[in-house]
């Protein structure tokens, strides 16, 4: 017979029993509210750290089912599996994640690339356009009351090469939007490049030395990993046209920073805008200051649009591994 009306004690042992088995999720990261929302309310027990040290991080992700981070700390198996299932990555760069460690252990490494493709893209074409017409020099000197009007000088983008190294999802909606503006397309990547893709965006996929000669904007969309890093130094500094222009919205390792000082000091190349830096926040005051030089703060997936999608997404994911549910 079942029992009959549970005891103030059974329903407390009820309780913790449940209490256990609800899975633990760590958001160690700034994630959009509707993310968390969507675990919480699937469920899980979602603790929300978007300040978390990595120290804190090394201790306590053991204690959780699955983690969600951005590139805000570095995961590494230092304590082990523990408890750990799955490190979602929310965004695209697992450069931050041990994959192969946490692989080994058997804890599943996931991201969210579709969600800042778009972001990402139009911040970097938003800099072409200012390297371009030297839009944040020439407004910065208008502040401070300096009416440059004839010295303002800028090209077209249209009819213009643009280089696009590593041809993955970012670089190929950059290939498309370059394409929409008139602009002849070149990539490069390690991987072959779909035919009808290039032919959709009238490009062509050619070696690094001939996007390098070729290009008037070279623009890096790889991942940073052994093969690229420092895949832009010296050597394919002084390969570029003395006009051309290098965006760099990867990762800092990708190009030598020590060289693309000189670089733009010296008029190898004629600018460069960078979104990320070797050392985050970059503390080379020297580079930030050069006046053919548009530093931003790795801010190309800050919209409202692409964290929404990447928090949403990340939840998504924690859901499907921990609860085996689709939502
Ligand atoms: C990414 O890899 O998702 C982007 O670089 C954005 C970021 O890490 O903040």
């Amino acid at each position: 017979m079942p029992d009959a009306q549970p005891t103030k004690e059974r329903k407390h042992l009820m309780r913790l029993a449940a209490l256990n088995d609800v899975s633990r999720v760590l958001v160690a990261c700034r994630l959009d509210r509707e993310g968390i929302e969507l675990m919480r309310s699937a469920g899980l027990q979602v603790d929300y750290e978007e300040r978390i040290t990595q120290q804190e991080f090394d201790r306590r992700y053991v204690n959780y089912d699955a983690v969600v981070i951005r590139s805000n700390v570095k995961a590494r198996p230092v304590g082990g599996k523990g408890n750990l299932r799955v490190i979602v990555r929310a965004g695209v760069g697992l450069d931050n994640v041990d994959v192969e460690g946490f692989t080994k252990l058997g804890v599943k490494v996931l991201n969210t690339p579709e969600s800042v493709t778009r972001a990402v893209a139009e911040l970097t074409v938003g800099l072409f356009f200012c390297l371009a017409r030297g839009i944040v020099r020439y407004a910065s000197e208008l502040k401070q009351g300096r009416w440059l009007k004839s010295e303002a000088h800028g090209i077209e983008l249209r009819g213009k090469t643009v280089g696009i190294i590593g041809c993955g999802r970012i670089g190929r909606e950059v290939a498309r939007m370059a394409h929409a503006l008139g602009m002849r397309v070149l990539v490069n990547d390690v991987i072959e490049v779909p035919r009808d893709f290039l032919e959709s965006v009238e490009g062509k996929q050619v070696d690094l030395l001939t996007l390098l000669r070729e290009s008037d904007i070279v623009t890096i969309h790889t991942p940073l990993d052994p093969s690229t890093r420092g895949l832009i130094g010296e050597r394919e500094l002084r390969e570029m046209k003395r006009t051309a222009f290098l965006v760099n919205m990867a990762r800092g390792g990708v190009v030598d920073e020590t060289a693309l000082k000189r670089a733009l000091r010296e008029g190898w190349i004629a600018g460069a805008a960078l979104d990320v830096f070797e050392t985050e926040p970059p503390t080379d005051l020297e580079l930030l200051s050069l006046p053919n030089l548009i530093p931003t703060p790795h801010m190309g997936a800050q919209t409202h649009e692409a964290q929404r999608a990447a928090g949403i997404e990340a939840a998504r994911l924690v859901i499907r591994e921990l609860l085996g549910k689709s939502v």
